[in-house]
């Protein structure tokens, strides 16, 4: 089955920061999740080139916005690999193959009777490249999001007939009430349809920096349509030789909460215009703060990924991030914390069950677990937990299918301090026991394990393949997630998944 994620396209005005890398971490959370369930996954993210918030920036610093936008995407395509997202494709939306995409797709929407000529007046926020509604407006005529003083604009442009979609929306949000989620953005996005939706610029002339208006060559197209058509337009040419448009559409769309409005009503209502069906599910994750505030270029208040991966590995801060702040709320994000997190519960929660897991049976039973049935208790606490993952992804909840898992390692970690083996294996050594009682827990224990390292996989996609290659189970398939699935086979030998001396640097 195809699957397609998305991240937003990051505007290529300033380096990548913490922030960017979130969306990206939690739409591959998705996608590794998905292949393990064997679907054909496309997961695609990209950069936004063009409008005014690279056009000002690129002004302000006496460049020409090609030479920004030369400059900075390959910042942000060498996030991904440093992230260690696995994206299929990396879409830059000044691609000529995007831009003839885009210039159809808008000239089909215009045909289907929903463009006008106009003239509008209002107040603009060039940093987020929107006119603001009324109730969008914060107080002493600022950006609500930038903080910066709003300019009043007026323009004669191209108008999409927005107003036209008022009760396809509506409906839209009647039949699928998870359409959006977490609840609270839903609720906010259909108060502002219920607000009762004005048509939008779909072009502007103050600018040059763009995608052309075909009919009407001085204008570009308003940067939004332009951006937000990435999602359909990548799929004709992000897979070499295969055109995705049936068979990966419609996607699911994890993005930012600041991009609400226009993922969740500008862009079903231009899908609709151009007859394509609509996203998928739209995922709406909130703020990573610092101190308090959003963390953003335009407050220099960043945490660069870079840095923070070179200190603790790309897997504890993908770990960290997505622990740290439940998503779809905003959540303040720390140095300190991620040392915290990386101490307690990677090195000392997981990364210890494993070495001792791992360990012990090297130890007592030469590295060969007995092929006997794990213990019944563990079985009872491990049963459902794969569908109950599953699940919880599909619905976004990916913060709780997280905790869900950890609950489970919890449960281990007390299944050892509960059994004893070290007290079992003395027994046996000096009183001549029954091995039994042995060979149950460290085969629930190296199973256990192994269950972990699958579901895992998404959040901690280095370690866990460490891990896997030293249980001799190297088995991502989600069929492998039920405990008692896997073969009791020969255990190698495991270094450190998250060494101490490593949080200490
Ligand atoms: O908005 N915490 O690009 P962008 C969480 N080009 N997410 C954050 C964040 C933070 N502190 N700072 C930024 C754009 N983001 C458009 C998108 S999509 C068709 C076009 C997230 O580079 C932000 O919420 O300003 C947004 O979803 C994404 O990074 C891109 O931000
Ligand atoms: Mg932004």
């Amino acid at each position: 089955m195809g699957y397609s994620v998305t991240t937003p396209i990051f505007y290529v005005n300033a380096a990548p920061h913490l922030g960017h890398a979130y969306s990206t971490i939690v739409a591959d959370v998705l996608a590794r999740h998905h292949r393990q369930r064997g679907d054909d996954v496309f997961f695609l993210t990209g950069t936004d080139e063009h409008g005014e918030p690279v056009a000002n920036v690129a002004a302000e610093r006496g460049i020409t916005p090609q030479e920004l936008v030369d400059e900075n995407a390959p910042r942000f395509q060498a996030m991904g690999p440093v992230v260690e997202a696995s994206n299929d494709f990396f879409v830059r939306t000044s691609d000529p193959r995007h831009k003839a995409a885009v210039q159809e797709i808008l000239t089909r929407v215009k045909d289907n009777g929903y463009v006008y000529e106009g003239s509008y007046e209002g107040w603009y926020c060039p940093k987020c490249a929107d006119f603001k509604t009324e109730s969008e407006i914060a107080e002493g005529n600022t950006c609500p999001i930038h903080g910066i003083p709003l300019s009043r604009e007026s323009e004669t442009n191209w108008f999409f007939r927005l107003s036209a979609f008022q009760e396809q929306l509506e409906q839209l949000y009647a039949d699928r009430p998870d359409w959006v989620v977490p609840q609270a953005r839903r609720n906010e996005a259909l108060a502002f349809i219920k607000g009762g939706l004005q048509d939008v610029s779909l072009s502007r002339s103050a600018i040059s920096w763009g995608v052309e208006v075909p009919w009407d060559p001085e204008h570009v197209f308003y940067v939004w349509w332009d951006a937000l058509l990435n999602y359909v337009t990548a799929l004709r040419f992000g897979r070499e030789g295969q055109d995705l448009s049936e068979s990966h559409w419609p996607a699911v769309h994890v993005i930012g909460k600041d991009i609400l409005k226009f993922h969740t009503i500008y862009w079903p209502a231009l899908l609709m215009a151009a007859g394509l069906e609509v996203p998928r599910r739209v995922l709406v994750g909130g703020f990573l703060l610092v101190d308090g505030a959003k963390m953003s270029k335009s407050r220099g208040n960043v945490l660069d990924p870079f840095a923070a991966i070179e200190a603790y590995g790309a897997d504890a801060v993908r770990f960290y991030l997505l622990r740290e702040v439940g998503f779809g709320q905003d959540g303040s994000v720390s140095l300190d914390g991620l040392k915290l997190r990386y101490e307690t519960e990677l090195a000392n929660d997981l990364g210890n069950l494993a070495s001792r897991s791992i360990a012990m049976v090297r130890r007592y039973r030469d590295g060969q677990a007995s092929d006997v049935a794990v213990d019944p208790e563990i079985a009872a606490a491990f049963d459902g937990l794969d569908a109950q993952v599953a699940a919880l992804l599909d619905d976004g909840q990916i913060s709780q299918a997280l905790e869900a898992i950890w609950e489970r390692v919890r449960r281990l970690n007390r299944f050892v301090e509960e059994r004893a083996p070290w007290a079992l294996a003395k027994a046996e050594k000096n009183d001549g026991a029954d091995p039994a009682a042995l060979d149950v827990v460290l085969r629930t224990l190296i199973e256990g394990v192994r269950v972990l390292g699958v579901l895992l996989h998404p959040w901690l996609p280095t370690s866990t393949g460490t891990l896997l290659d030293a249980l001799g189970a190297p088995v991502l398939a989600w069929d492998g997630a039920r405990l008692g699935a896997g073969a009791a086979g020969e255990v190698g030998e495991l270094a450190p998944l998250f060494p101490k001396d490593r949080a200490a640097a």
